[in-house]
């Protein structure tokens, strides 16, 4: 099956608030090397033969640029976000504008907080949906309702990891890549019920960012220095696609974070 991405090109990208333990204020990004990175990721997308799509960055907005947390679009359905934090609610607008402009016609916005796809990934047909920092719990029956389609709701309990996308990835419909440590025990129970093959990522790895990766075929695009994940991904059949995300991080985020899946 064709993928389908959305992205939005880091011009405004920087450090200008703290609203995670990974962001600090004084550790100014190096825009130009961000954009190479960004680029990095557009174009082995490209390679992959992903289609992406680009929303217009916004001066005023950096974190824009992670449009993993635009929304959730599944069968060209899109629901919103409603940002936890002041300083990001400006993007809901923009994603909405977009979507509007772009043919989507289904479109809700959720009572309860829900950051996109940052905190809900999809697979198999089950939709597994984050909550403890950012999302509410609340907004899992939205996503139920509008979706049509199960959900299961994992809560994260470390600050490092406070979008499910920081420590969990689907990789196929039976296997799914995660860091234990980031979820409460009946979450890490669901979660290994549920998937036939589990990988573990070490603390290491996770806080690399390794998980927060995007998988398509058999290829998983990830952080390059989540080394042993690239070893662990490699001995369960898939290829690992390795690329820098340092200025990235620097606001806690990733491959994933800075792509949103548009499902048709
Ligand atoms: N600085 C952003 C924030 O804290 C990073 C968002 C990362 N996005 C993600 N999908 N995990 O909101």
């Amino acid at each position: 099956m064709s993928k389908k991405v959305l992205m939005c090109r880091p011009d405004f990208f920087d450090i200008e608030y703290e609203i995670n333990p990974w962001m600090h204020k004084e550790n100014h990004v190096d825009r130009e090397l961000a954009e190479r990175q960004w680029l990095q990721i557009h174009d082995i997308y490209i390679a992959l033969g992903i289609a992406v799509e680009r929303i217009d960055p916004v001066g005023g907005l950096p974190d824009m640029v992670f449009t993993a947390n635009g929304g959730l679009v599944i069968d060209s359905k899109v629901m919103l976000p409603r940002f936890l934090n002041q300083e990001r609610r400006g993007e809901t607008p923009e994603f909405e504008r977009w979507f509007k402009l772009n043919g989507y016609t289904e479109i809700q916005m959720p009572e309860h907080n829900f950051e996109g796809e940052g905190d809900c990934l999809f697979a198999g047909d089950t939709l597994f949906a984050g909550h403890g920092f950012r999302s509410d719990l609340k907004a899992h029956a939205e996503l139920k309702a509008f979706f049509a389609k199960p959900v299961i709701s994992l809560k994260l309990i470390n600050p490092h990891f406070y979008h499910l996308d920081t420590c969990f990835c689907p990789l196929d419909d039976d296997t799914v890549m995660f860091f234990p440590g980031a979820f409460d025990d009946d979450s890490q129970k669901a979660i290994r019920s549920h998937f036939k093959t589990v990988i573990e990522a070490s603390p290491r790895d996770a806080e690399r960012f390794g998980l927060n990766a995007v998988s398509y075929n058999n290829n998983v695009v990830l952080s390059n220095e989540a080394e042993d994940l690239h070893q662990q991904l490699k001995d369960h059949g898939f290829n690992p696609i390795a690329t820098p995300i340092t200025e990235f991080h620097k606001s806690g985020g990733g491959v994933k974070c800075l792509t949103l899946e548009l499902r048709a």
